[in-house]
């Protein structure tokens, strides 16, 4: 069994990918071809905002959004501190501090009752992360921001196809923000990314960084980054699009199917385990399907040894990473985020998942967890 399966997908879509890639080789604009321009159009009505901006990566996407409103060395930008490493990565890297609000327990996503006192004169910016495949709360979290005159930026890199309150993720806050890391699920063949806004401004301002902040050929009125998607990942994207709608109906359907069958399975012994929690006013698009345990290395090396594959997102909360200790936040500071990093685990989880895998992965979790 493999933890993500992609070979099942580029099976099911292999016509379509190998034609699209094919006509890229034929053309030869490889940088900012044809497909780059279709793929943003595409993903721009998917999401339902007025611009698509692709780029290079999740984390260029990220880094080009905070450039693009001009934060930098004396700002703070709030995000959560359970999350991939790139969330604080990219305020660091343009100069600013991260602040880390710590995560609802339920959901994991930027707890919005603790938002208004970690706001101080020097916050520029709030970027929720939408964790695991579950929008942030951006009613509450808009809200508290439009209070405070700050921007939001969504990151949106393990969400993209999800929807809050009938809303796609990447239309919920100024600037919505994703990755087409292989694994994520809408993922390309390579590193890619997008960012979304209404704003007319930003959009502009967000193409000139991502092409060396250049506004016309070889003239440079700011600084950016080769933050291009690639015309090959656009083409591979393109494909993926057609049928995009069919598996994100899948993870929604597998998530919760899994989640009925642990429920099922611990019935005896419900604290032994804690399944996923959705709210009602989200979908989920189970970027991973993570479950907590007690005796994590324990329950994983058990897994292995019955033929599963787990992994572990995230281990250590960003406030605790050594890059961030002159930040002078201790064991103890955000404790949600941390007992999550202790006990988290993740199953194996994509869309061409058989029921029949997924009753073998349930039994294991059953008997690992002893
Ligand atoms: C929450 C989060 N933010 C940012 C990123 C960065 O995306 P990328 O790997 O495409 O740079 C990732 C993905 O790895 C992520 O999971």
């Amino acid at each position: 069994m493999q933890f993500i399966d992609l070979k099942t997908q580029y099976r099911r879509i292999q016509p379509s990918v190998d034609a699209r890639i094919h006509n890229v080789l034929e053309h030869g604009a490889y940088v900012m071809g044809p497909e780059v321009t279709e793929l943003e159009q595409v993903l721009a009505k998917y999401c339902g905002t007025k611009h698509c901006v692709s780029v290079a990566s999740g984390t260029d996407a990220l880094m080009i959004a905070l450039m693009a409103l001009d934060i930098g060395p004396g700002d703070e930008v709030i995000t959560a501190p359970f999350t991939f490493f790139a969330s604080a990565e990219v305020i660091a890297l343009v100069g600013a501090t991260p602040v880390f609000v710590d995560v609802d327990p339920r959901t994991y996503n930027l707890d919005p009752a603790q938002l208004q006192v970690a706001i101080t004169p020097r916050t520029r910016a709030i970027m929720p992360v939408s964790l695991y495949g579950q929008c942030a709360d951006f009613d509450v979290i808009n809200d508290i921001a439009c209070r405070n005159n700050l921007p939001v930026i969504e990151d949106a890199a393990q969400s993209f196809g999800a929807t809050y309150k009938g809303r796609k993720s990447c239309a919920l806050s100024l600037i919505g923000a994703t990755s087409f890391f292989p694994s994520k699920p809408l993922g390309a063949y390579g590193d890619g990314g997008a960012l979304f806004t209404e704003d007319d401004a930003l959009a502009k301002v967000m193409r000139e960084i991502r092409l060396h902040g250049q506004d016309r050929r070889y003239h440079h009125p700011r600084l950016g980054l080769t933050g291009r998607l690639d015309s090959i990942q656009a083409a591979v994207l393109l494909a993926k699009m057609e049928i995009f709608d069919d598996e994100v109906a899948a993870r929604i359907r597998l998530g919760a199917r899994y989640s009925e069958l642990l429920a099922a399975a611990f019935a005896d012994r419900p604290a032994m385990i804690r399944i996923p929690f959705v709210e009602a006013f989200n979908t989920c698009v189970y970027a991973q399907y993570t479950i907590e345990v007690e005796q994590r290395e324990i329950f994983e090396t058990r897994m292995k040894a019955l033929g599963v594959p787990t992994a572990v997102h995230y281990p250590l909360p960003l406030h605790l990473q050594p890059v961030f200790a002159h930040l002078g936040l201790r064991e103890g500071r955000y404790p949600v985020s941390e007992s999550a990093a202790r006990r988290v685990v993740s199953l194996p989880m994509h869309p061409y998942l058989t029921e029949e895998q997924q009753e073998r992965v349930v039994a294991a979790v059953r008997e690992a967890v002893g």
